[in-house]
C-alpha cells in the first residue's frame, strides 16, 4: 500500500530530536559474558556498541518527545496527538503513548502504533495523515527498548539489539504534504522469522533469512515511495535506513544505486534500536550537516512482520 498526499493541507517537521539511555555496552563487554568477540561483531554487523538502559520506553520517549518540541517552538499544549512507534511498550495497556501525554502536559490524545522496525515511518505515515485531516501538529515518536526482550546471553541477538528513541513534530502547512510519499507493507506469512511471545518472551530470529528478506523489501518500498513521490534516487541527498546490519544497509543502497557518501549510519554506537533507528540515524546525520533545507530524505525500514516502510520527506524545517 502506498500513498502520495495530494490534499492541500500538508504536514512539516518542525521538531526534532533523540535519546539514548546512558549505559554504554561495547563489544569487548558482550565478549566476557559469550562466546563472541569484537572483531566478528563488526564484520558481520558494523556494530561497536550500543546502550542497554534502566531507563523505560516511557523514559526516553518523554525525553526525545520534549526535546522535539521545544525544538519546535512549542508546548505541550499544541501538540494534538501524540503517535508512539514501539515493540516494547511498558505495559501491555495502556499504551505507553498515555504515560507520555500525560507526562508531556499534551492536552490531545495519544496512541501506540506497532509496526516493529518499521514503526517510525508507518508513525510518520500516520501523522501525516492526520494534519491532512485537521490536526495542528502531531508528535511523533519511535522509542524501543529492546534489551527488555532480548537475552541477554544469547550471542545471535544480543549482539545486535539495542535501547533508544527518536522523535519528529508534524505541523500543518497550506499546500502539498512535506511528507511527500510513503511506501507501507506487511507479510504476515513471515511471522517466523522474527517475534517474541507475550508473558517475558524473548526476541527469537531466523538471522540469514531476515538478512535476504530485508534487502529486497527496503529496495522494492523505496522504488515505490520514489516512484509515488516523481523522484529518482539522483533527486535524494540522505538515505535513512533502518539500522540494523552495516552489510544489509550497503546491500540496500547498492541496489538503488545510492553511494554509501549519502546513506546515514549510527549503528556502529547505537545498534539496532527498532523504531527508534531511522529517527537516531536522521538526527545524526542532521546534526553532522548533511541535509540543507529544501532537500530531499529518503527514510527506510523493514522488520517484524516482516513489516516494511519507505518515505519520501521534503526537509524544511
Ligand atoms: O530489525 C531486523 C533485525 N534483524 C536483522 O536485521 C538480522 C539480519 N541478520 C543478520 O544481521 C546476520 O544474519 C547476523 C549478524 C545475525 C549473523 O551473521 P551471519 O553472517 O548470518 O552469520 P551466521 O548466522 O551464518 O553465523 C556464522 C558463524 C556460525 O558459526 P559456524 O556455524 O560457521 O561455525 C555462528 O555460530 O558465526 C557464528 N556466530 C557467532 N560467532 C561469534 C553467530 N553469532 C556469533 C557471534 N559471535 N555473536
Amino acid at each position: 500500500m502506498s500513498q502520495t498526499n495530494i490534499r492541500g493541507r500538508g504536514s512539516r517537521i518542525t521538531g526534532w530530536a533523540t535519546a539514548l539511555p546512558d549505559d554504554v555496552v561495547t563489544n569487548h563487554d558482550l565478549a566476557k559474558t559469550m562466546d563472541t568477540d569484537h572483531d566478528w561483531i563488526v564484520e558481520r554487523t558494523g556494530i561497536h556498541e550500543r546502550r542497554w538502559g534502566k531507563e523505560s520506553t516511557h523514559d526516553l520517549s518523554v525525553e526525545s518527545g520534549r526535546a522535539a518540541i521545544d525544538r519546535a517552538g512549542l508546548t505541550g499544549d499544541d501538540i494534538d496527538i501524540v503517535v508512539l512507534a514501539t515493540t516494547t511498550p511498558d505495559k501491555q495497556c495502556p499504551a505507553t503513548a498515555s504515560t507520555v501525554q500525560d507526562s508531556l502536559g499534551i492536552a490531545g490524545g495519544a496512541f501506540d502504533v506497532n509496526a516493529a522496525c518499521s514503526g517510525f515511518v508507518y508513525g510518520l505515515a500516520v501523522g501525516d495523515g492526520m494534519i491532512a485531516t485537521g490536526a495542528e501538529n502531531v508528535l511523533v515518536i519511535g522509542t524501543d527498548t529492546l534489551s527488555n526482550i532480548t537475552d541477554l546471553e544469547d550471542r545471535g541477538t544480543a549482539i545486535l539489539f539495542a535501547d533508544g528513541s527518536g522523535s519528529m513534530v508534524l505541523s500543518a502547512q497550506d499546500g502539498p504534504s512535506n511528507i511527500m510519499s510513503w511506501s507501507l507493507g506487511s507479510d504476515g506469512s513471515l511471522e517466523r522469522l522474527l517475534y517474541a511471545e507475550h508473558h517475558g518472551g524473548k526476541l527469537q530470529m531466523v538471522g540469514k533469512e531476515v538478512f535476504r528478506a530485508a534487502v529486497g523489501y527496503m529496495v522494492n518500498t523505496s522504488r515505490d515511495a520514489m516512484q509515488k513521490a516523481g523522484v529518482t534516487i539522483d533527486d535524494i541527498s540522505l538515505v535513512v535506513p533502518h539500522q540494523a546490519n552495516i552489510r544489509i544497509i550497503e546491500a540496500a543502497a547498492k541496489r538503488l544505486n545510492a553511494p554509501m557518501d549519502k546513506v546515514a549510519v549510527c549503528l556502529d554506537r547505537t545498534g539496532n534500536t527498532s523504531s527508534a533507528s531511522v529517527p537516531l540515524a536522521f538526527g545524526d546525520a542532521e546534526a553532522d550537516g548533511r541535509i540543507q533545507p529544501g532537500e530531499l530524505i529518503l527514510m527506510t525500514g523493514f522488520g517484524a512482520g516482516m513489516s516494511s516502510a519507505s518515505a519520501v520527506v521534503r526537509w524544511d524545517p
